[in-house]
Order: structure tokens, then sequence, then C-alpha cells
């Protein structure tokens, strides 16, 4: 009978798990993962056995089943040390190269379903992304976060913190604010940018209530001159993330948040090249009456669930 045209790769394919937890291909030692997972010494803590175990076998299944060569290993070795030397206190790099594969924000949806017997009244979660700053300044509320930059559409953005199980305020919750700017910059990468443009920190009041002025966000491409845009480059994808304000709100006797709003007229909403747009995130902007300030207004609550 002649060979089938898929025979040489059906040669190569991995059996199915078998109860050594081997996944066999022909000519390769097939105890080599488990004696790799059994070398984990009898003092690791079992969450560090069980995450390494998994880690194990997946990665040598994923060399045998696309037949990893050492070139190509050693490619994706010199990735990773490139992303390495790329990153300081503001780059990071390897949390770029993490974001463009969709693990950031697998992994903040994994943690939000473990962290939510929330419900759906809760504000979702977003991804950190690399651009937080610990040390924003604590600005009065109804204060503006926006220095320098003359194109941008000035939004007055408020509403209230709630507990999202009883609608009741929450008084001195904190909000960290921060975007990037007209430019597609975050002060941090932009020299021209004064310290801590577009970003704060701000206290609610008695009521829950929360105001600034922002800007109306715009559509910016993640960095793309390292790993992370090769990595784009290869995969003939984009680097560009839908206009968004990202928010950490925490107070005290519940679990904080860390989340991005979206403009929901971004046409990048449905091609974010990180992934991190949730439906309830989207929001709308909308023209202001009798504020000298902004031409915007965004109502925008946030509902945390207690601890
Ligand atoms: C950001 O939204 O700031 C961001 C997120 C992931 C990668 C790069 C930037
Ligand atoms: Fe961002």
């Amino acid at each position: 009978m002649a060979p089938s045209a898929t025979a040489e790769f059906d040669a190569l394919k991995p059996t199915p798990h078998g109860a050594d937890n081997t996944n066999n291909i022909e000519g390769l030692d097939p105890k080599f993962t488990a004696n790799v997972i059994n070398a984990i010494g009898p003092k690791a803590s079992p969450r560090v056995r069980q995450v390494f175990s998994s880690m194990i076998q997946h990665i040598h299944d994923f060399a045998r089943e696309n037949q990893i060569t050492v070139d190509e290993w050693m490619q994706g070795v010199q990735l990773m040390n490139w992303a390495g030397k790329m990153s300081d206190e503001k780059r990071n790099e390897g949390q770029l190269v993490c974001d463009v594969l969709g693990l950031e924000s697998l992994v903040d949806a994994i943690t939000f379903k473990l962290a939510s017997q929330a419900g759906d009244t809760a504000t979702a979660s977003a991804i950190l992304g690399p651009f937080f700053r610990h040390d924003a300044p604590l600005l009065e509320n109804e204060s503006s976060i926006v220095h320098g930059v003359d194109d941008g559409e000035v939004t007055y953005m408020h509403g209230r913190v709630i507990d999202m199980k009883t609608n009741k305020p929450i008084a001195n919750a904190y909000i960290d604010v921060w975007q990037a700017s007209t430019n597609g910059l975050y002060e941090q990468q932009d020299e021209n940018q004064v310290e801590h443009n577009l970003r704060g920190k701000f206290k609610t009041d008695a009521d829950g209530r929360y105001a600034y002025y922002c800007l109306r966000p715009t559509p910016y491409p993640v960095p793309n001159d390292g790993p992370a845009g090769k990595i784009l480059e290869l995969l003939d994808r984009h680097p560009m993330r839908p206009a968004h304000i990202h928010l950490i709100v925490v107070a005290e006797g519940y679990k904080p948040v860390t989340t991005q709003i979206f403009d929901r007229i971004d046409p990048h909403l449905t091609d974010d090249s990180v992934f991190a747009v949730k439906d309830s995130l989207i929001v709308d902007f909308v023209p202001i009456k009798n504020n000298p300030k902004a031409t915007l207004e965004l109502e925008y609550n946030i509902a945390l669930v207690p601890n």
C-alpha cells in the first residue's frame, strides 16, 4: 500500500499521554521528560512542583511536536536575552513579549475568574501593561492630569466607586489613572512631556465620588523596536492598541481592580495587539455643556468586590 501523503507527519505525531505521562516519538527516549520532571527534589513547594512539572511537560511536547531544531531554539534564547537587555525601570520588554502573545490577558482573565465570585456587576479587570508608575502624585478632585498637550480633546471624567453587592458609595477609595498622550507615548517614553504628565491619583469623597480632567484617549502602537515588535512582524500583525485609559482602584475592605476603559468609536477594538478588550469596559465619551474646561464628558462608576 502506498504511504499516505501525511505518513511522514503521522509518524511524528505524539501518542496521547499515557499513564507515565510520556509523549512518545520514535527515536526519542520515551522516558526523557519524566526523568526531567522526576528530578524535582522533595523540598520544592507543592505549587512549584505542579507548575514546573506542567511547564516542562508542555515545553517538551512543544519541542517534539514541532521538531524544534537547535538553531530555532537558539533564536528563541536570543530573543529572550534581547528582551532582558532592553528592559529597565522604564521599559519591560519581557512583559511586552507576553502581551503580544496574549499571555498577560489570559492570566488576567484567569485571575479575575478566580477572584470573582464577583458576578457580572463588578468592574472587570484588564491587563496592567508596562507603563504603570507607583509614584503618581495624589491630586485634588476636579484637577487636571493634562499638561502641555494642545491637540487633545479634554474630557471631564467623573463617577462613583461603589460596593458591587450593595451599590453603596465607597469613601476614601484611591483611583490611579494613566494614559498615553496624543503622540502615542506615555510620559516616561517621551522626554518632551513633563514628569507624571497624564497620570494621577485621586481619592473619593464621602459619597464615593471622584472627578478629574483627562484626554479622550487615542490609539497608539505598542513599542515595536524590540523583540515584541519582531514577533509582530514575523506573525504579520500590527502593533496598534485601541484608545484606552488605565485605572487601578483600591479601597480598604475591597479587592483592588486593575483595568482599562476603551473608547467605543475606536476601530481597533476588535484587533487589539495585546488582546485586552472586554465588552463591559467599552465606554462612550459624550459632548459636555457648560464646562469651559472640557469638550467631552465621561461618567464612569467602578464597582468593587468586598473582601
Ligand atoms: C498599555 O496599554 O499601556 C500596554 C499594554 C500592553 C503592552 C504595551 C502597552
Ligand atoms: Fe496603555
